[in-house]
């Protein structure tokens, strides 16, 4: 079952650029620009007569819910969040009409998600379910939506899932914002830039020991922060959990703009610091961030598709362009190597991370 591969999580990661290919096949449309997803089930007019939307999920398809918020907010100006289930499902949520609800779950099987799906469907909620395993409580729960394609995903920490709920929210998005505002350029030039990604996913793949090598210069690390903006930000919190899950090395996420509001008092040589870095309106506030981070001499990571100063990140994990919109796709691939090698170096069971289960289906 392993093929070649040490373990799942490896095996999984490297299927990506295959998986996304599959999530993508006949999905796109070229001459109308937008995404075709037949399981929705909703027409133009039902579409453009959603008012918000929110995403549903727990642990990293909640990060991906965060993902596609942000993209939705940016293609179809549609206000949106992510909530974990979790608590969704405990504090008697109001349910609105006009909002979309979305439940994301690679298992269908998540008890916390598939109780607040319950909730929103007795409330009478719109509600779509973005689910790998056909057939799923999640999938049947919510009778339409997309499937994943991703194939099955054995590893406990979550690569090629998140990689395309991430990719069938921005589809989402897409469509959302090509029946509002979005002109057909800009659709054009999104459909474009999700037919690059399973080729650019690949190259990032293609560089994976010297991000071991990076992973190795930091393994005696006790603790780490993790911080983006905006787009990075549910990059930063996804890089994060992976760390945690599979090293049990402590990481922190923060949003970037917040790190001078408190925790840069921890900031010193023993407090490495990774920090995403896209190339795109907020490069001079993460350039920014790094420097206040290397005045308190903390080390520095950059996952960048920018050309940095000479010497400004102490190591840089590389990513390919593509448009803005689609960076959080990319940059959270270089980050999964990270945590894999971190963990192969400190000897971690790296399938079997202790106190986890691949689907949490009790309360
Ligand atoms: C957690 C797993 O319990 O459930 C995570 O450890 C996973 O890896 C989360 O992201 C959600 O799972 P699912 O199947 O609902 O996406």
């Amino acid at each position: 079952e392993l093929g070649g591969s040490a373990d799942f999580m490896s095996k999984e990661i490297h299927e990506q650029p295959t998986a996304l290919s599959r999530a993508l096949s006949g999905r796109l449309n070229e001459r109308f620009a937008t995404a075709h997803l037949g399981g929705i089930n909703m027409d133009p007019r039902e579409l453009r007569a959603i008012r918000r939307v929110k995403f549903l999920g727990c642990g990293s398809s909640y990060y991906a819910g965060q993902m596609g918020a942000q993209l939705v907010e940016e293609l179809a100006r549609i206000p949106a969040d992510a909530e974990p289930a979790s608590e969704f499902r405990y504090r008697n949520p109001v349910v609105e009409a006009d909002t979309l609800y979305v439940a994301l779950s690679q298992s269908g099987e998540t008890l916390d998600t598939l109780a607040a799906a319950q909730e929103l469907k007795r409330k009478g909620g719109q509600l779509l379910g973005v689910v790998n395993v056909v057939g799923s409580a999640i999938a049947r729960e919510c009778g339409s939506g997309i499937f994943l394609h991703a194939g099955p995903e054995v590893s406990v920490a979550s690569t090629k899932a998140l990689t395309n709920t991430a990719t069938s929210l921005a589809m989402l998005a897409l469509l959302l914002g090509r029946v509002r505002d979005l002109s057909t350029a800009d659709g054009k030039r999104i459909v474009a830039g999700l037919r690059r990604l399973p080729d650019q996913v690949a190259e990032i793949l293609a560089q994976e020991q010297a991000v071991a090598e990076v992973a190795a210069r930091f393994a005696d690390t006790r603790s780490m922060f993790f911080v983006g903006r905006v787009r990075g930000w549910p990059v930063a919190r996804e890089g994060a959990q992976k760390l945690k899950e599979i090293s049990y090395v402590h990481a922190e996420a923060y949003q970037a703009s917040e790190l001078k509001h408190g925790p840069l008092a921890l900031i010193d040589n023993t407090m490495p610091t990774v920090i995403i870095v896209p190339d795109d309106e907020l490069l001079s506030k993460n350039i920014g961030t790094i420097e206040e981070i290397k005045a308190r001499n903390g080390a520095v990571i950059a996952v960048t598709n920018a050309e940095l100063p000479e010497g400004l990140a102490d190591a840089e994990l590389r990513v390919p362009r593509n448009e803005t919109e689609l960076d959080p796709i990319l940059f959270t691939i270089p980050l999964q190597l990270f945590a894999y090698h971190l963990a192969a170096k400190l000897g971690r069971d790296i399938d079997r991370p202790r106190n986890l289960a691949k689907s949490v289906t009790v309360e």
